[in-house]
């Protein structure tokens, strides 16, 4: 088994659809090549960990990379690991609701996301840094 994680800025006319377009290709493919994971989407950033054989993992990566989609992909660690952090999830996705926006809302989802940032960590570099990052986003450190 093989992780990776990595954030990115999402291109500034992205909308709802087209997110939700990106994960239903992605859970279709994904389940195709046995591969699960997370993607957080939160003030245009995404952050996502993948997780599956190391030859499927790169090579999507590379598909990642190229999607014109977003920009400013950064590595932010990969690696070997014993298996899996979201074996239930072909793409697990977080996002604040829009049906409830408005600042209490934005900080409820910050908080939740917060805490199961801090119960999910612990098993993998991999896993640890895409809970940093998913921290770095809420707390303003990552723009
Ligand atoms: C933020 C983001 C996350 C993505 N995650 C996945 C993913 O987990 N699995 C996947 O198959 N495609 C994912 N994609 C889409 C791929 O970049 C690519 O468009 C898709 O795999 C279809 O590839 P193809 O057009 O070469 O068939 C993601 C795209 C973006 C922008």
């Amino acid at each position: 088994m093989y992780q990776l994680s990595y954030s990115s800025r999402a291109t500034q006319d992205i909308s709802e659809e087209v997110i939700s377009g990106i994960l239903t290709t992605s859970r279709e493919r994904n389940k195709a090549i046995g591969v699960t994971g997370c993607l957080v989407f939160h003030k245009f950033s995404f952050i996502q960990i993948i997780e599956g054989e190391k030859n499927h993992i790169k090579s999507l990566f590379e598909d990642i990379r190229r999607d014109k989609r977003h920009s400013d992909v950064t590595l932010l660690w990969e690696g070997k690991n014993n298996g899996r952090n979201f074996s239930d999830w072909n793409m697990a996705y977080f996002t604040e609701s829009k049906e409830r926006s408005g600042s209490g809302e934005m900080r409820n989802f910050e908080r939740n996301l917060f805490l199961l940032s801090e119960l999910s960590a612990g098993s993998t570099s991999v896993l640890n840094m895409f809970w940093i990052s998913v921290r770095k986003l809420i707390s303003g450190e990552l723009i």
